[in-house]
């Protein structure tokens, strides 16, 4: 299984993928969560994503691209994966579009996790309170939700004119969602 996993912030992504990992047994391929291991390990590329992830806005197109490629050159991934957090704008849909066209492996669908703001809103407050994210705190949330609007929108719309997109709704306990998705890919999953 092929999945590309899009959603605003707090939609979910992250933890329904942990789920969708161990269910369908393929890597979780998050590009947040290998940013943040640059951070932590202060790589010259986490230096120059620190700053940016803590404003909530986007790390460049190239840098992203590259790290990419690398995770994909990875042996795991030929078996599937689950890919979240990429691409975030058209430009991203598009480089995605061609690694995968040159490495064979066409993603089987994109699923968007779709929750209301005032929701993605008072989930992120609860995590920041839990975790203290660095990018958790409100003014960033703004700008996460406001380039989630302005420029990951539009790779949902254009997702949805080619046919790729499948909506799931993301309001409900983990379990209620999760069972939600499986059902989205199934048929995918049965024939693949
Ligand atoms: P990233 O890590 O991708 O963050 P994000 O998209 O803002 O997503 P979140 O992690 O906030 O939300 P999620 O949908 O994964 O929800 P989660 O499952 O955690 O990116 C961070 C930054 O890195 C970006 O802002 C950018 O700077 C940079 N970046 C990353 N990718 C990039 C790219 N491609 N290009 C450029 N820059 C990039 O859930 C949230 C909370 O809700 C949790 O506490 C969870 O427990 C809870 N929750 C989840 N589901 C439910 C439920 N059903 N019911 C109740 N609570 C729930």
């Amino acid at each position: 299984m092929r999945l590309v996993l899009l959603g605003a912030p707090g939609s979910g992504k992250g933890t329904q993928a942990a789920r969708l990992k161990e269910h369908l047994q393929v890597p979780h391929i998050s590009t947040g969560d290998l940013l943040r291991a640059e951070v932590a390990a202060g790589s010259k590329l986490g230096l120059a994503a620190k700053e940016v992830m803590a404003r909530g806005e986007l790390v460049s197109d190239e840098i992203l691209l590259g790290m990419l490629e690398d995770r994909f050159s990875r042996p795991d991934t030929r078996g599937g994966f689950i890919l979240d957090g990429y691409p975030r704008n058209l430009a991203q849909a598009d480089a995605l579009d061609k690694l995968l066209t040159r490495i064979g492996q066409p993603f089987d669908f994109a699923v968007q996790l779709d929750v209301p703001t005032e929701l993605l809103v008072e989930r992120i407050a609860g995590r920041a309170a839990a975790e203290g994210r660095a990018d958790d705190t409100p003014e960033s949330v703004r700008t996460r939700l406001k380039v989630y609007d302005g420029h990951t929108a539009p790779v949902i719309d254009y997702y949805r004119q080619h046919g790729h997109l499948t909506v799931v709704d993301g309001v409900g306990s983990l379990d209620e969602v999760f069972t939600r998705i499986i059902e989205a890919i199934s048929p995918v999953k049965e024939i693949g």
